[in-house]
């Protein structure tokens, strides 16, 4: 029986089970393969992952905090994973360890538009941070950067730009400083696009005090993206839609990247509905 499985610290919340083991029983695989939730700490990471081919995985998934840990180890691993830096997707086949980040193609994918000529602001540095600055930038978007702690910011925009083109690099507002020239206010309205990276929201925080944004700042032909999920919309994206901008929920973002990750170890196409059903219909959704 080939065996999947999340691991992060703390893993019990993860809708990835649920979510896979639906598409599974729904492709007719469900007495074939299993999807299960490993908890494992940093400082097992690295002997856990490599005692799983023996174990009967094919695959997994990997989440905070282990995804830099998890593209580390990799014998291999994608393009995407290698700019970004970080895997949320393992594969285990010929003796090796290959690492992809689905992440980056589960945001394109739950947008409404095509990133091709817009402008984007991501908000955040993390690693969220990095997969949709890479994700976008790939997909055409001019991307700028805003975040808390600017050095962050900035180590971003140095790895992720392409040195071959300057004149195409990634654009940063480091609070009113942009590109070496002073902005005189944050432009919310410029952007087509706004993907929210931060925790910001996740413990009752108000993004209207701690991000650049107004609330007024969004309107039709705004999408805005809030990558971090919790048991209902974020005020984020209540706001944004109550504006009448395109909103894409956090969780709607995790079904894409688990339908990647889905077809990646399968290859088959992965039911899309039955994973979205399975992820929303845990935790209060
Ligand atoms: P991940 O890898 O999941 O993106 P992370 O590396 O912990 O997580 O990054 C969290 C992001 O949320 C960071 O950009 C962080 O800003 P700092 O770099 O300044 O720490 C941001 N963040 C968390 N709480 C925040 C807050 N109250 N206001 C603004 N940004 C916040």
């Amino acid at each position: 029986m080939p065996r999947l499985a999340v691991l992060g610290h703390p893993v019990g919340h993860s809708r990835s089970p649920a979510m896979h083991n639906a598409a599974l029983a729904a492709l007719g695989l469900g007495a074939e393969w299993r999807y299960e939730a490993i908890e494992v700490a940093p400082e097992d990471f690295a002997a856990r992952v490599r005692a799983m081919p023996g174990e009967g995985f094919a695959g997994a998934n990997v989440t905070v905090p282990h995804k830099t840990a998890a593209f580390a180890l990799a014998d291999v691993s994608s393009e995407g994973a290698g700019r970004i830096g970080a895997a949320n997707t393992l594969v285990f086949a010929d003796g090796q360890i290959q690492a992809h980040n689905t992440d980056a193609g589960g945001l394109i994918d739950a947008l409404p538009i095509s990133p091709s000529g817009i402008r984007a602001l991501v908000l955040g540095a993390g690693g969220a941070a990095r997969a949709a600055v890479w994700a976008l930038r790939t997909e055409g978007a001019v991307v700028d950067i805003w975040n808390r702690t600017e050095a962050r910011a900035l180590q971003i925009h140095l790895e992720l730009s392409d040195p071959a083109q300057p004149e195409d690099s990634i654009q940063i507002e480091l609070q009113g400083e942009f590109r070496g020239a002073v902005v005189e206010q944050f432009d919310q309205d410029e952007y087509g696009l706004i993907v929210n990276t931060t925790a910001v929201g996740l413990h009752g925080e108000d993004p209207f005090e701690e991000l650049p944004l107004r609330r007024a700042g969004f309107g039709p032909g705004t999408v805005v993206a809030d990558m971090v999920y919790g048991e209902g919309p974020s005020t984020l994206l209540q706001v944004a839609a109550a504006t009448g901008a395109e909103v894409v929920d956090g969780l709607e973002i995790l079904v894409r990247q688990g339908a990647l990750s889905f077809q990646i170890w399968t290859g088959l196409e992965p039911p899309l509905d039955v994973m979205r059903a399975a992820a929303y219909s845990l935790g209060g959704r």
